[in-house]
């Protein structure tokens, strides 16, 4: 059989691929740490990190091999077993967070599945059948199932899909006195962003956090802290709770986790775990082999006192460098984050819209995110390096130039 060379394009998106994404006109076929090419050989600055995924850059050596070596030894195995790469992420997670018992999943949204999944559980076999209530935050984001869509705060994501599910309802964003007119001995769980990342990088203040585990806790609600977006490393620690000095009773990790190879974790205590038995919960693909080892690699690397510091350092320099810009073109009302997660706010009265800066900025060959409606978000590898930051500023300030000048 004569094979037919088949032209790849980004047209051949629109014929073959569902439209529920709209991506970039060019398409990355290679990526070193911060870098990556499009199909012309033309190279990017990478501030989007694979929207906060590729923790240590595209194609870390270290991983690399880990990857191939696992690859070699044993790829699925199915939770009929466990498996040893599992046991040791597991491990690992355990003795340096707050949590006792892990959960492994695939994607952000079925570690959030688990978490809301295990609260309600937890309440409905610990008390009664009405303490039920999820109370989660207007503008949050949890994921695409039909659950937490409807748990997340943006309704433009979970309406139009019929009946959505019942016992969810939201306060406001670091506003306490919404959660204490909402919460009572029926809430089942408050389900909180540390920084709400999607909904455009919106920290949530520490006094926030506290009231909060003071509520769950006069209510025997449990605390889940949704660390999909700031966990492992991205905000300066490991798990961004530990920046609070809050700790919650169950904690979902994706992204970072993985650094690109998915898999995804929930966290909880021995007590809350205590009331799960098997075939509660599952997933044929959780705690696969390939992803554990890998994820366990991720770990080992980004759990150092040297490498945490380090992103506090990029931090401060890429913001210093947004400073700059701002100083010039006048175009942020705020930068904010912390860490490796970084929102820059624009001002209402720009003559680009949020959109030609993206677009003006691949054309100068650097990428960013946007977050909320109006905010350039940046999530880059955490060990990038400061010439790369360095250029991939110049290159934003290029684009800036030619979109606004
Ligand atoms: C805070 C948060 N939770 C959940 C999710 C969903 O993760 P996934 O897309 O892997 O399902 C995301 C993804 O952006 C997220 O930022």
């Amino acid at each position: 059989m004569i094979s037919k060379k088949i032209s790849i394009t980004r047209d051949t998106f629109d014929q073959l691929i569902l439209p529920v994404y709209n991506p970039v006109s060019f398409i990355p076929v290679k990526g070193k740490g911060s870098r990556i090419w499009d199909q012309e050989g033309k190279e990017y600055i990478d501030f989007s990190g694979g929207i906060a995924v590729t923790s240590l850059g595209h194609c870390h050596p270290v991983l690399n091999k880990i990857l191939k070596n696992q690859s070699k030894i044993l790829w699925h195995v199915s939770n009929v077993f466990t498996n040893e790469p599992a046991l040791r992420l597991a491990k690992k997670l355990v003795s340096f967070s707050f949590a006792s018992r892990v959960f492994f999943a695939n994607s952000g949204a079925e570690a959030n599945e688990a978490a809301f999944k295990l609260a309600r559980y937890y309440s409905c076999k610990t008390y009664n059948t009405k303490k039920n209530i999820i109370i989660s935050f207007y503008n949050s984001f949890h994921g695409r199932t039909f659950f937490t869509v409807s748990v997340g705060g943006q309704s433009k994501y979970s309406d139009n899909f019929g009946p959505k599910p019942k016992g969810i309802i939201h306060a406001s964003f670091n506003n306490i006195n919404t959660v204490k007119n909402l919460i009572n001995n029926n809430t089942c769980a408050v389900v909180v962003e540390p920084i709400q990342g999607e909904g455009g990088v919106i920290p949530a203040s520490i006094s926030f956090l506290k009231e909060l585990r003071t509520l769950c806790d006069k209510y025997n609600a449990l605390l889940i802290f949704d660390e999909i977006q700031t966990g492992i490393g991205r905000t300066g620690k490991l798990f961004s709770y530990q920046n609070y000095d809050v700790i919650p009773d169950i904690l979902t990790l994706a992204k970072s986790l993985g650094g690109g190879f998915p898999i995804s974790a929930m966290l909880t205590t021995k007590k809350v775990a205590s009331i799960i038995s098997p075939g509660v919960h599952g997933t044929t693909y959780g705690g696969n082999p390939l992803a554990c080892a890998v994820a366990e690699s991720v770990i080992d690397i980004i759990n150092t006192k040297k490498f945490l510091s380090g992103v506090e350092k990029k931090s401060k320099r890429i913001i210093r460098e947004l400073n700059i810009i701002n100083k010039r073109f006048k175009l942020f009302t705020e930068i904010r984050g912390q860490g490796l997660l970084i929102g820059a706010v624009l001002k209402s009265n720009i003559s680009c819209k949020i959109n030609e800066i993206l677009n003006f900025s691949f054309l100068e060959g650097v990428i960013f995110l946007t977050a909320g409606n109006n905010v350039i978000r940046l999530a880059p590898s955490l060990n990038i390096r400061e010439r790369d930051i360095i250029e991939g500023m110049k290159r934003f300030s290029n684009a800036l130039e030619k979109c606004l000048l």
